[in-house]
This record gives C-alpha cells, structure tokens and sequence, in this order.
C-alpha cells in the first residue's frame, strides 16, 4: 500500500495503478461504513483509492473541526489490512493552498435538511469531492446512503460538470441494535448509546406506516417523532418526509416514492439517519 501527501506524489502513485480505479473519500477515523465502501470499490474495480482529508472547509463557525475524532496510525493498518492500493493523506496546505478562491456551490439540492442547519457546509463537500474526483482521475467513486443529501448533492455535481465518473451509493451500515456506524458514536455516553437507537426504530416506524397504505407525508413525520419521544434525552433538530432527489418536503408520497431524513440530538452528538421509501 502506496501512502501520499502531495499533489506530484499522488500523480505518480495513481501512474502505476490498475484500471478501472475506485476512489472512497473519507474524513478519517474509519468505522465499517467506511470499509464496506471499500470493499465495494474492491469489488467493482481494479485498484483503489482511499483518501483521508478532515475537511475544513465543510464544517461551520460552530462546528469543532478541532475535536473531529483522528487517528491515522490506526486507520492506515485498516486499510492495509483491507488490502487498499494507495491512501492520499493530503495536508490544508495541499488542498487549500494560498489564494484559493474557486468553490463548487450545488445551489438547491444544498439548501434543505442538512444544508438548512449547517449553512455553506455542502459547498464545501462539494468542492473537496470535485478536487479529489480530479486529482485521483478515478473512475468510480463510493458513497454511503447514511448521507443521503451529501449522495445528492454529489450526484447532481457529476452530472452539472460532466465528471466521467460514476457515483456508487453503498447502503448504511448498521450495529445489531441498528445505530448507524458514525465515527460520532465515540462521543455518547452509555446512556445516550442506549437510547440512539430510537432514530433507526423511527424509521421503521415511518416504513411500516407507509407499507401499511399510509401517503401523508405529514402522518409519516408524526410516526417518525411518536417514537423519537420516546427516548427522553433525544432532542429533535428536524424530520423529514422528502423527494427523494429533490429533498423538496412532500404533503404526500407519490410514485417517486420519498427520502425520510431526522438529524437528533444526544448532549452535544448529532446524529443523523435515513431511509428510502420506494416508489410504488
Ligand atoms: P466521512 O464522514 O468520513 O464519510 C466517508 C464516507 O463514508 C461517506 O460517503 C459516508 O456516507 C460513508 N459512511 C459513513 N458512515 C457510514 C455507514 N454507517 N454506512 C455506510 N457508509 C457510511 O462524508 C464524509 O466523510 C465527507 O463529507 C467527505 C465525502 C469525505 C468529503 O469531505
């Protein structure tokens, strides 16, 4: 396994790699999200590429960038272990370098949901993903459904600026008690894990409703919230009953079926989950 930081270094590592080459963007911190992505890029390419960028670009005033969980060390040995091909590790320095000034802004699919509480955040998402679609020059790149509006957004950026690259969303990937695996999850004490579960629960809430007949979208956020209270030291930022490309908030479910999306609460933790309603 090939480690780079730089521009030139990443250029010559990526010279030698088999093709087609998958690429899997990630801040770092890896959990089993993150290796099923690789995994999936293993499956469907001949190398992959794996890059680890705790971007600063993506996270607000308000938001601790400095107390993002890091632990490089660790996450390379994963993705040695994973049997990865080559690991970017590029530095602010290489990403944003002096007079930077160019910014890739995905102006409605960024709007609503997560783009509404955290403002600017996915034009920074949107901007890092378009340089590392650049610079690697991968073929595919993989993304996980546990960021629904993120997969949106990026998918609406590789059509808009004619990336040839294909995007592969990667299902959620779950603990037993179906928490989605977050490298936020570290920051939950015992009581609040227990209780984290409530968020996947609403969701099947929300699914079995809507399997059983039920189309106001309006109903569906009610179930959705009915089992969010039950978990007393959840605090609710926002349900979502959406299109599902869109994110537009629906009154009813159509055939394009929805996106149900909540982010909550835990103490100081924010976690968010989703799911797709199929169309029928
Ligand atoms: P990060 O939070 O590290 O996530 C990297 C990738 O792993 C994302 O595509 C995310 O959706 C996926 N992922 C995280 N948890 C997952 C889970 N439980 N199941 C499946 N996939 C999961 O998302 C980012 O980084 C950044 O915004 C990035 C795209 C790297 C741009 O900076």
């Amino acid at each position: 396994m090939h480690t780079v930081t730089t521009i030139d270094g990443l250029r010559t590592a990526r010279a030698g790699l088999a093709e087609p080459v998958g690429l899997v963007p990630t801040m770092g911190y890896l959990h089993e999200g993150h290796l099923a992505l690789v995994r999936a890029a293993q499956e469907r390419c001949e190398s992959v590429v794996v890059s680890i960028f705790v971007n600063p670009a993506q996270f607000g005033p308000n938001e601790d960038l400095a107390k993002y969980p890091r632990d490089i060390p660790r996450d390379l040995a994963l993705l040695e272990e994973a049997g990865v091909d080559l690991v970017w590790l590029p530095t602010s320095e290489v990403m944003y370098p002096e007079g930077f000034q160019t910014w890739v802004d995905v102006s409605e699919v960024s709007q609503p949901l997560e783009g509404g509480m955290r403002p600017g955040h996915f034009r920074g998402v949107a901007t890092v993903v378009a340089k590392l679609f650049n610079a690697t020059e991968a073929h595919f790149a993989f993304f996980g459904q546990k960021d629904a509006q993120q997969v949106a957004v990026i998918k609406r950026m590789a059509r808009d600026l004619n990336f040839p690259l294909g995007v592969v969303v990667v299902p959620t990937q779950r603990e037993a008690d179906g928490l989605a695996r977050s490298s936020r999850n570290v920051f939950l004490s015992a009581e609040e894990r227990g209780q984290a579960p409530a968020l996947y629960r609403a969701l099947i809430a929300a699914k079995d409703a809507y399997e059983a007949g039920e189309r106001n979208a309006e109903k569906i956020r009610r179930v959705m919230l009915g089992t969010l209270a039950g978990a007393s030291l959840a605090q609710v930022q926002y349900v979502s009953c959406a299109h599902p490309e869109t994110l537009a908030e629906l009154d009813t479910v159509s055939a394009d079926g929805a996106l149900l999306s909540m982010a909550v609460y835990f103490g100081k933790t924010r976690l968010i989950d989703n799911l797709v309603l199929e169309g029928q």
